[in-house]
């Protein structure tokens, strides 16, 4: 175990420890994903800092494929808005020890923040390699009022969050109270907003600790919405652009119950969702 293993990783429990299970998918992704095509030598240089077995996950293979097909689709909707507007701010809630920013590279007018609980943020510091317009910050992102104060977020300037495997984590309606907030921060500061984020139905959200590599955590989900539609009721101004099923391309288990769940209740069972909000 290296020092910094020793040092730092008996911190990680509850929901932070989830973020080994995507550190995990990331290193084994070549070897048993190798058709998804993802290539991350930055989660590379991450695993061997921390001498991270990811043998304590990689035998859940729906997990670890979902975590990619997931991951690359992220990687689309950032790799857009970077590209969309240049200037614009991009807020990752809950980035664990994702090396989105350094796969993406964002040109020198993004400002990008990854932002996670203290514990989280003081292993990236020491594991992540830093990019010289990637910041972190410490904290909860659903505290939305306090960690915009710290950003440089001026009126107009385009905002994208992202938010990958974070909200079935939340208690409802500390859910439901942080889009809603999220939405209102982008109103007052006139300014457009793109969110990103992956949603679990009522039923995953029940079945949270029988997820194989969930259950190897001491973390459990809490958060399940019918339809990412729901969303837009939940806070209004916010529009639906697309829904992505994630569980019906993890794998031959996860697809067959995607589609019996869509087929019994015209839902998907687990799916990404990219919404806007317009500035006023
Ligand atoms: C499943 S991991 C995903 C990590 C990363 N997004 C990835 O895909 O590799 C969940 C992460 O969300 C973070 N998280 C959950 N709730 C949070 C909150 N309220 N504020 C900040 N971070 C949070 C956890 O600490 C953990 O790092």
């Amino acid at each position: 175990m290296t020092a910094i293993t020793a040092q730092l990783s008996p911190q990680l429990s509850g929901v932070p420890e989830t973020l080994l299970i995507t550190l995990a998918a990331r290193l084994v992704a070549t070897r048993d994903n190798p058709d998804l095509g993802f290539v991350d030598p930055a989660a590379q240089a991450v695993g061997d800092a921390l001498a991270f077995d990811p043998g304590r996950f990689a035998g859940d293979r729906a997990s670890m494929r979902g975590s990619i097909v997931r991951s690359l689709w992220f990687d689309g909707v950032a790799r857009q808005f970077v590209a969309d507007c240049p200037q614009g701010l991009v807020v990752s809630i809950g980035s664990g020890l994702d090396t989105r920013a350094n796969r993406i590279a964002p040109p020198p007018g993004i400002t990008w923040v990854d932002l996670d609980f203290p514990e989280v943020i003081a292993l990236r510091e020491a594991l992540v390699p830093s990019l010289p317009n990637v910041r972190h910050l410490a904290g909860d992102g659903t505290e939305v009022a306090a960690w915009v104060k710290q950003l440089d977020w001026e009126q107009g300037r385009p905002l994208l969050v992202l938010a990958e495997g974070v909200s079935m984590y939340l208690d409802p309606g500390r859910g439901e109270a942080w889009v809603r907030d999220l939405v209102d921060e982008a109103r007052r500061r006139a300014s457009p907003l793109t969110f990103a984020l992956d949603l679990a139905s009522p039923l995953m959200a029940r079945h949270g600790r029988r997820n194989p590599s969930v259950g190897k955590t001491s973390a459990s989900f809490s958060w399940g919405v019918r339809s990412p539609a729901d969303l837009t009721r939940i806070a209004p101004g916010l529009a639906l652009i697309t829904a992505y099923d994630v569980a019906g391309r993890s794998g031959t288990m996860s697809y067959i119950i995607s589609n019996l769940y869509r087929l019994i209740t015209g839902r998907p069972v687990y799916s990404c969702a990219l919404f806007t909000a317009a500035a006023p």
